[in-house]
């Protein structure tokens, strides 16, 4: 269990519930606003998210996470009566705030902690790939043990992450690649590790990408995913409440088997890694007990 978790979004959960107090009021004017009104009364609904502020002093790491919470806060009722669009909301926070968020903030940075702890004793002489970049969260925290690898591939949407963060790895055997993990890339592999931190849930069709994962390991070859979990079935995570300013998110088709748009739940995850044909699934599972927090998926080709 990550014991940082329980005590930021302890933080995190009277921030979120007032803002899903006002939107569940509101009427939507389309499908992304309604999926933030939807998450709103499911907050509120449930009755679960703590009131108060557990301390006057807010714990240092949280300012990427609040940042966001303080833009949808100001720009709310705006939003979702369609006066304001996600992307000037999303522009007024800018790469810097994405970046506080991505790569600093706690809430996201114990993920790329686990992924960088559990893959370290695997790199030396492994064909790496990883999916969804972004501004290195993962792979900064993994610099000194990626020199030991083969092959370390970088990969996300936008070569200008790729770059910025090839540029902190001195020593590290490094290649990029533009990988869209919706489609199938060709004739990039096979890896022996191919690892990713808070990306897969965006998948628009996960059989399809964790089939194409897993045919570009080599036999007993091993996926690596840090993932967000929402709290349950019937309540999502707090950061449900911003990240539905950002596609990918909100708008990610769902089915009886991913019933939630955004995080999956971990029965979610290894129902889909077995359907995907992974063999030995298992997980370093962060929760509470009524809150699930995510954790670090293993899942062998
Ligand atoms: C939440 S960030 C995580 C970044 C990084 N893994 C970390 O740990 O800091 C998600 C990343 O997934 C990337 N992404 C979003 N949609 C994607 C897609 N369809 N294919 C590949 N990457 C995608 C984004 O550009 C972003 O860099």
């Amino acid at each position: 269990m990550n014991e940082l978790l329980p005590a930021l979004y302890d933080h995190l959960e009277p921030v979120a519930l007032r803002i899903a107090r006002r939107a569940a009021m509101l009427e939507p004017v389309d499908a992304q606003r309604a999926y933030l009104v939807d998450v709103a009364r499911q907050i509120v609904t449930h009755g679960s998210f703590r009131a108060e502020e557990p301390s006057l002093v807010t714990p240092p790491g949280l300012e990427g996470a609040l940042g966001w919470f303080k833009l949808l806060d100001v720009h709310l009722e705006d939003f979702v009566a369609g006066r304001a669009e996600a992307a000037e909301i999303i522009a007024e926070g800018g790469g810097r705030l994405w970046e506080t968020f991505q790569a600093r903030d706690i809430v996201c940075a114990v993920f790329g902690h686990g992924v960088a702890r559990a893959l370290a004793p695997m790199l030396p002489g492994a064909d790496v790939l990883e999916l969804g970049t972004g501004t290195g969260g993962t792979t900064r925290r993994m610099a000194a043990d990626l020199t030991t690898a083969n092959r370390v591939v970088l990969s996300d949407l936008r070569q200008s992450f790729l770059d910025r963060v090839g540029a902190e790895l001195p020593g590290v055997p490094l290649e990029t690649a533009i990988i869209d993990i919706n489609q199938p890339p060709a004739g990039i592999g096979p890896f022996d590790l191919i690892f990713s931190t808070n990306c897969i849930h965006v998948a628009r069709d996960l059989p399809l990408t964790l089939g194409w994962i897993r045919r570009g390991l080599k036999p007993g070859g091993a996926l690596v995913l840090g993932e967000g979990s929402h709290y349950s079935e019937v309540v999502p995570s707090p950061v449900s409440l911003v990240l539905s300013l950002f596609n990918g998110w909100w708008d990610v088709p769902t089915s009886p088997e991913r019933p939630q748009p955004g995080f999956l739940l971990p029965q979610h995850w290894f129902a889909a890694f077995e359907a995907a044909g992974y063999r030995n699934t298992s997980m370093e599972r962060w929760t509470d007990g009524p809150r699930t927090f995510g954790g670090v998926y293993w899942a062998f080709a």
